[in-house]
């Protein structure tokens, strides 16, 4: 089992890594929580593929489960859907001493990770990540939040989980489209940080290539969002970079309609426009990563020219990186060069 340390200034938890990890699944929520009751948020995809075999396993610690199911999708990452799950707890009476586990991909774990950061002014949650994407970014970091129209991710906290456990075996039972829309945070990484990660995915694309490796690209990974995150928890400068290509990505996702795109695919169209920019203003020095990073994405299954019919000046706008009309945009000079410039909306525009 591969594991990571998250140490961060108040509070301090592991991001666990293995194959099958699943059968452990309750004895480790047991060890690391000692919780008596839990609530499992999943979603109806989720649900029909592990939820159910869950409960068993966490029910055989002596742990009472509940399962609060989500129907799927980005445009189900609302208010709405947030109440219905204070009802779940409310029912199932889970108080102070006792835990969520977020069972899906980025949206599940964002509204549960917002739930658990309310409920009762906080109690603890777990990750279990179940997309290539929540597994290798939203699992780790505690940023938590749902989608309004002002914005997405607009309605947040930053509140870390307990635990994450990563089943990388559950990752088989995502479809083509699923999967390679993780790829876009994994290529994000690799541009930012990890040159030799960056070089690998260039050669090894292929779903099946990335499933032989995907232990160690999970741990990596992860590791990066660690690292980041224990320098700067809350956003304030370093971790700022982790939003590189995603004043678009959002945009695209706002304005084409939460749930039309999947956040990795309007992430891949994000990184090829923030690197085309930074050329375009001379801050992208070596401009052969935007043919490089084009081919990977491309080879990825992902289309990275943003469709004409997006209007995204409202959405850019919203975005809610902006500090008054200027944008805190991220750039990379080259690869594992990153750069935050602040630039008026307008130049963006
Ligand atoms: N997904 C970027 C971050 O967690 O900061």
């Amino acid at each position: 089992m591969k594991s990571i340390t998250v140490n961060l200034e108040y509070h301090k938890y592991d991001i666990l890594i293995e194959n099958n990890l699943v059968d452990n699944i309750g004895v480790l929520i047991k060890k690391y929580t000692n919780t008596k009751k839990c609530l499992i948020v999943t979603d109806s995809n989720v649900y029909s593929l592990y939820a159910q075999k869950l409960k068993s396993i966490i029910d055989k610690e002596d742990i009472t489960t509940f399962i609060c199911i989500i129907q799927a999708g980005e445009e189900n990452k609302n208010i709405d859907n947030i109440l219905k799950i204070y009802e779940e707890l409310a029912k199932s009476e889970i108080g102070r001493a006792d835990i969520i586990v977020a069972l899906g991909g980025g949206v599940i774990g964002d509204m549960a990770g917002f739930v658990a950061s309310t409920w009762m002014r906080g109690i603890r949650f777990v990750q279990i990540p179940t997309t290539l994407l929540s597994c290798v970014d939203s699992s780790v970091g505690g940023k938590t939040g749902i989608n309004t129209s002002f914005g997405k991710n607009l309605v947040g906290t930053f509140y870390q989980p307990s635990l994450v456990l990563i089943d990388s075996n559950m990752l088989k039972s995502l479809n083509d489209r699923e999967f390679f829309a993780g790829m876009s945070e994994i290529v994000k990484h690799a541009l930012l940080f990890d040159k030799e990660m960056f070089e690998f995915i260039e050669e090894n694309y292929t779903r099946s290539n990335i499933e032989k490796n995907i232990d160690n690209l999970l741990y990596l990974n992860c590791k990066i969002k660690a690292s980041i995150v224990e320098i700067d928890e809350k956003e304030k400068y370093e971790r700022m970079m982790l939003n590189f290509g995603h004043t678009i990505g959002h945009s695209i996702e706002t304005s084409a309609g939460y749930g039309s795109y999947l956040h990795g695919e309007a992430l891949a169209m994000g990184i090829i426009f923030a690197i085309e920019y930074g050329i375009k203003l001379g801050i992208t020095k070596n401009i052969s990563i935007l043919e490089r990073t084009k081919k990977i994405l491309n080879n990825l299954n992902l289309t990275t020219d943003i469709p004409k019919e997006l209007n995204l000046k409202e959405s850019i706008k919203q975005d809610k990186k902006k500090s008054n009309k200027n944008i805190n945009f991220i750039f990379i000079e080259d690869i594992c060069m990153p750069k935050i410039i602040e630039v008026d909306i307008d130049n963006i525009l």
